[in-house]
Order: structure tokens, then sequence, then C-alpha cells
């Protein structure tokens, strides 16, 4: 089933936002650097500011995915500058009763074309290795391990893995 729509978040869209990626912090605390504890306890108007990429002066593209009025997917792509040559990937979550529906892999895409438009060199990420999901989305969408794994929070025991996909593959396969 396909009836999702993929939509920009603005500072307009702070509440839909708080409350998809407050979601996702308690669904998967495993797949993420931040946790619910210190997400939940930010003030509304730093979720307003969050969206707020003039003000912050940021690159970026907050993605959710909706079906029927509701969030079930999340995804940001950020680039850092100056390193305008590498476009980020944050925040990817779909709701549990949706998965295995595409909606992960449309996320993708559409950073994909954004990160092209901006004339990127590669989208960076970084997965829990234990996360098999992800992993596997990332690796059939042509991402590589590239560095070491990492711990994902200090003293953590789970490991993430920095990948990369080269934009320049993705143009010359599908020219
Ligand atoms: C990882 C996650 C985002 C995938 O979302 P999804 O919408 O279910 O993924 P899609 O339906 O778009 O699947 C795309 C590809 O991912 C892989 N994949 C997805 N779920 C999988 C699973 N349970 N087992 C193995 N591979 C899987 C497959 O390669 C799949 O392609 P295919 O269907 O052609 O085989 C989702 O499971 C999730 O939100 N997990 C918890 C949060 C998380 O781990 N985020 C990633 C942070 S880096």
């Amino acid at each position: 089933m396909n009836d999702f729509n993929i939509k920009l978040l603005t500072p307009n869209d702070w509440a839909l936002y708080k409350s998809v990626r407050l979601e996702s912090l308690l669904d998967s605390p495993d797949s993420f650097g931040s946790t619910y504890e210190q997400e939940s306890a930010l003030s509304d108007a730093d979720w307003q500011s969050r969206l707020d990429l003039k003000a912050r002066g940021l690159d970026a593209m907050p993605l959710v995915a909706q079906r029927g009025g509701r969030a079930v997917g999340l995804a940001w792509g950020v680039i850092h500058a100056p390193d305008v040559a590498t476009a980020h990937i944050y925040q990817m979550w779909v709701l549990p009763a949706v998965r295995g529906e595409g909606i992960a892999k449309a996320l993708l895409h559409e950073m994909t074309a954004w990160a092209l438009g901006r004339k990127c060199d590669q989208i960076a990420l970084a997965v829990t290795t234990s996360n098999a999901a992800a992993v596997r989305l990332y690796q059939s969408s042509g991402f590589i391990a590239i560095d070491q794994p990492t711990p994902l929070r200090n003293g953590s025991v789970l490991m993430v893995q920095p990948m990369a996909l080269n934009l320049h593959s993705v143009v010359e396969s599908t020219i």
C-alpha cells in the first residue's frame, strides 16, 4: 500500500514533529544517540526553533511521512557547513504498524534527491550494528560501512556503524 505522503516540516508543524519524534525515541531507544528522557524535557519553544532552519542558518530537510493525517515516519537530512559535500541522515523512524511498506525507502529516496540537488558527494549516517532491519535498508540502498563502529552513547554496549552512500555512483547507475 502506497497511501502515504511525505511532507516537509515547517516551524508551524512543531507539535506534530514533537509527537512523532518522542514516539520514535520511546519505541526505538537503541536506534538513536539521543533519548526520550533528554528530548521530553525540551520546551515547546525548543521544538519550534528546531524546525526554524532559517533562524538556525541550517541547510536541512526535516521530513514526515503521513497516512490519513497521522505521522507514520520521520527523517532529517542535514548539511553541516562548511562540509557541504556530505548530507547526513538522522532520526529515521517508521511506525511499527506500517513497517515493510516502503516508507523508509521513500524517505531515503527524497533525501537522495535533495542531496543530489545540493550537489553533495555523499550521504552519511550511523546505524546500530544489531539493528538488522536498518542495516539491511541502508545496504540495499547502496550504503557501505566506513570507519570503525563507536559506542551508541557513553558507556553503551551498543555500537553504531558509520555508513555512506556515494552519490556519484547513484548518478552513474541511474544514467
Ligand atoms: C529501519 C526502518 C526505518 C525501516 O523502515 P520500513 O519502512 O519498514 O522500511 P521499508 O519498508 O522501506 O524497507 C526497505 C528495505 O529495508 C530492508 N528492511 C526493512 N525492514 C526489514 C526487516 N525487518 N528485515 C530485514 N530487512 C528489512 C529491506 O531491504 C527493505 O527492502 P525490501 O522490502 O525491498 O526487501 C524501521 O524498521 C524502523 O523505524 N526501525 C526502528 C528505528 C530505526 O532503527 N531507525 C534507523 C536509525 S539509523
